[in-house]
């Protein structure tokens, strides 16, 4: 949970002490949402259960993870909820993950580098969903015979340079109706996902570019901040047709 003091805030577990510029900070096993807890300075901390942004501010990094506009927009496109079975890569610092599974998807996530997957199944085990995200150190591409025997996914989002030869599978690994999202940094990439979505004969594929603008109000008025363009890059979505 996170421990809140006016413009501070400390990501800390039940039971866990933290060494402050306020004063130590002992959370008790047993606090909960709401609790006050003073540091042995008498500074007053409360306590506040994560949320998913506040997971994305406090998570360990490995690489460079998706932004929380992203994920909104693979979560919307895609329905993403509860039940879903979602086969996710690269797993990076699972934030992606960890929005489906508070959603309740079970998600299995895979990463290649071995310290990243272990740095993602600690975000996993703070975020509280390490029943339904697992983490599967390896190359998604060399899984996919084994995956696509199973019972299908519902989504599956990639986030990796190879996956194209992930989507020319897509058909194989959805159930029908499933959703494919895969988001691109790069034009070159998007380009090479849409092309493999449509050779690998999936349905409703569309390329968005993910554009944000923040609103700045002064006393001369309002209009999109003129600071930043607000690009942070490209989700290609496609969808497997309703028979096999
Ligand atoms: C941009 S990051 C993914 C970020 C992630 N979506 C998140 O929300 O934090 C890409 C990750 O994919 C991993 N990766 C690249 N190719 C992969 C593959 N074929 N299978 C599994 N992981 C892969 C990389 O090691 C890297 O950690």
């Amino acid at each position: 949970m996170l421990a809140v003091h006016e413009d501070r805030e400390f990501l800390l577990s039940p039971g866990e002490e933290k060494g402050t510029d306020l004063g130590v900070l002992e959370v008790p096993a047993d606090a909960e949402p709401g609790d006050v807890v003073e540091t042995h300075l008498g500074e007053p901390f409360t306590l506040r259960a994560l949320r998913g942004p506040d997971l994305f501010d406090h998570m360990d990094r490995t690489g460079a993870p998706m932004m929380p506009r992203d994920i909104g927009l693979v979560m919307g496109h895609t329905g993403v909820s509860r039940d879903d079975r979602v086969l996710d890569a690269g797993t990076g610092t699972g934030v992606l993950s960890v929005y489906m599974g508070r959603a309740g998807a079970s998600v299995t996530t895979y990463e290649t580098d071995p310290e990243f997957a272990e740095v993602a199944r600690e975000n996993v085990s703070m975020a509280g969903v390490a029943d339904r995200v697992a983490v599967r150190t390896g190359d998604l591409t060399e899984h996919l015979d084994e995956l696509a025997a199973g019972e299908g996914f519902d989504v599956l989002t990639l986030d990796t340079r190879d996956a194209p030869e992930v989507v020319a599978r897509a058909r194989d690994l959805l159930v029908p109706g499933g959703y494919v999202a895969v988001y691109t940094p790069f034009v070159e990439g998007t380009r090479e996902a849409a092309l493999a979505a449509h050779e690998a004969g999936l349905r409703e594929v569309e390329t968005l570019e993910t554009i944000q603008r923040r609103m700045d109000f002064d006393d001369r008025g309002s209009r999109p901040s003129t600071a930043g363009v607000g690009h942070t890059g490209y989700l290609t979505f496609a969808r497997r047709g309703p028979h096999a």
